[in-house]
């Protein structure tokens, strides 16, 4: 079955989770096992509109890598991106305020994947100038739920084993 996400990237498997994300706990839940499952490489891209839950789940990930309880996790809206310093080390970027793929491209966030988990917000159209292969979070607003993708294979690879490692039957469906 082809999902609707294929239009986004040719690339982009028809493999596809999707999860209700009825509070603040089951999101916790959602990021600390995607955190479990990535090594540094990773590009996770989380889309969604403003108060969907990406930072959150950006904590959620940073907590779960071991940042310290007195270290914030914050929108990096104005300092684009931080590193925060988890194992494997995370990088947090937010591209809502970037106009162009050749201002992502400079940010330099593939060779960042040489030694972190680079996780972005607002992202999504611009997987190419990050080095490809995501996986894609898509998160909405209200009713609060979350739209797993990805467009390659190392991402599908841990597509796979996060629904492996969900309690069944929490996931509201796995097609392929
Ligand atoms: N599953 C959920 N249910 C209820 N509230 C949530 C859930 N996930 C996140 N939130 C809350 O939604 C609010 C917006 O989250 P935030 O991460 O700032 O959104 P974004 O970065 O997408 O703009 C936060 O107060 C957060 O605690
Ligand atoms: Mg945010």
């Amino acid at each position: 079955m082809h999902s609707a996400m294929t239009s986004l990237d040719d690339a982009v498997s028809d493999v596809m989770l999707e999860l209700d994300l009825p509070c603040r706990r089951s999101t916790l839940h959602l990021a600390k096992r995607i955190a479990k499952v990535s090594v540094a490489g990773d590009l996770i891209v989380l889309q969604g509109p403003l108060g969907a839950g990406k930072t959150f789940f950006v904590r959620g990930m940073a907590r779960e890598l071991g940042l310290p309880a007195h270290e914030p996790v914050t929108s990096p809206t104005f300092a684009l991106v931080q590193e925060l310093p988890t194992h494997p080390p995370l990088v947090h970027a937010d591209l809502f305020r970037l106009k162009s793929a050749a201002e992502v491209a400079d940010l330099g966030l593939t060779a960042a994947r040489e030694q972190a988990v680079v996780v972005v917000e607002w992202g999504e159209t611009y997987v190419r100038e990050m080095g490809g292969d995501a996986l894609l979070i898509q998160l909405t607003r209200s009713p609060k739920r979350a739209k797993l993708s990805a467009t390659g294979p190392t991402a599908k690879q841990r597509l796979a084993q996060v629904s492996a490692l969900l309690p069944l039957p929490v996931p509201a469906r796995l097609r392929q």
